[in-house]
């Protein structure tokens, strides 16, 4: 029996996949590679090139393996360019979704852990954030998720999908084999390593009137292997014939930018300089979630997430990878 991992190529697919390897779990990967990297992944593992809601390619993988349950990690995640490209945006995410969930569905593939985010709350009305927290999306990337959100928990009461929605805050950090390299790359802490490098002049820190105590915009990091590890537990939760779940996965503590420049400082001991640019449209102040609900469902806890061992994970791989994944090969 395998699991299909969709997305699993790009950054969190591909250390989930590796992790699920390390315990013997058969995967087989469906990428259409628009932003992810197949040397991330190791030769054994099948791999199909296309897209999550290729009817044909899913029928053939469906053929070619017994699959017990998917991880749908695929989709564009690029908040500025959905706002710029929405249809793109509701194409990619919840077309190629809905097609995906419909196919395992008539294969009686009853078991999927879906990537959603902490952009569905948009602006929340409470801190930290709980499940409960009212949804309300600043961006198409945000609603596209939602709506994946709305489909799942609909096919569980019509047809006994059972599901597990975890909405991840900030994904940071790196394993041996994959780091954070995305093209173009809009996240914070990759950015910041790459200025500490080099390779960039500075960091752009968007927004410093924001009510923080710094001005600028608090965000809550979790380190990719404790997000990894979320969706092995959540498959397991499935396995045992758990209920259908939304849940949040961060620590609870949030680092505002300056606090994640200063603390890159000093894991680097490189300078880094800043440039102050004006916020961006549809970036909340503040988003640290309460994931009380993940540690009591599926005793999930964020082992590895503290900031300087984040940073020192992803600064030791980009240092092993300068030019990101695709120069290397491995
Ligand atoms: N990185 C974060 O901080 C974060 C936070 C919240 C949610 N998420 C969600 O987690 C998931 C993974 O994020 P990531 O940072 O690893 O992104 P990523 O871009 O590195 O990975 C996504 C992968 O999906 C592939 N893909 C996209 N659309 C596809 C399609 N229609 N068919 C097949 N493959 C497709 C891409 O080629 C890529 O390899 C995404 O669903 C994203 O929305 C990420």
């Amino acid at each position: 029996m395998a699991i299909l991992v969709t997305g699993g190529a790009g950054y969190i697919g591909s250390v989930t996949v590796e992790r699920l390897q390390a315990k013997g779990e058969h995967v087989v990967v469906l990428d259409d590679l628009a932003y992810g990297h197949r040397e991330t992944l190791d030769s054994g593992i099948p791999f199909y090139q296309g897209r999550a809601g290729d009817r044909a390619l899913l029928a053939r993988i469906l053929k070619d393996h017994e699959i017990e349950s998917c991880i749908h990690f695929a989709a564009l995640a690029l908040v500025g360019e959905s706002m710029e490209e929405p249809r793109k945006y509701f194409e990619n995410n919840v077309e190629q979704g809905i097609a995906l969930m419909s196919t395992l569905l008539a294969a009686g593939v009853r078991r999927v852990v879906f990537s959603s985010t902490c952009a569905t709350y948009g602006e929340p009305d409470e801190i930290p954030i709980r499940e409960q927290t009212r949804q309300w999306p600043k961006n198409p990337y945000g609603w596209s998720k939602l709506i994946v959100e709305r489909l799942l928990s609909s096919y569980d009461t019509a047809y006994g999908l059972k599901f597990v929605a975890l909405r991840y805050f900030n994904a940071a950090g790196a394993t041996k084999r994959c780091g954070e390299n995305h093209n173009p790359e809009t996240h914070l802490v990759p950015n910041v390593l790459a200025a500490a490098l080099g390779e960039k002049p500075e960091v752009r820190v968007f927004g410093n009137e924001y009510p923080t105590p710094d001005g600028t915009a608090i965000r809550d990091y979790v380190h990719v292997n404790d997000l990894a590890d979320a969706h092995i537990l959540a498959l397991e939760h499935l396995r045992r014939g758990g209920a259908s779940e939304f849940l949040n996965l961060g620590t609870g503590h949030g680092y505002s930018v300056l606090e994640v420049i200063d603390a890159a400082r000093k894991v680097t001991g490189r300078a880094i300089h800043v440039r102050m640019e004006s916020p961006r449209p549809g970036d909340p102040p503040r988003l640290v979630a309460d994931a009380t609900r993940a540690k009591a469902i599926l005793g999930w806890v964020a082992h590895e997430s503290d900031l300087a061992a984040i940073l020192q994970s992803q600064w030791e791989w980009m240092q092993r990878h300068p030019r990101g994944h695709t120069a290397s090969g491995n």
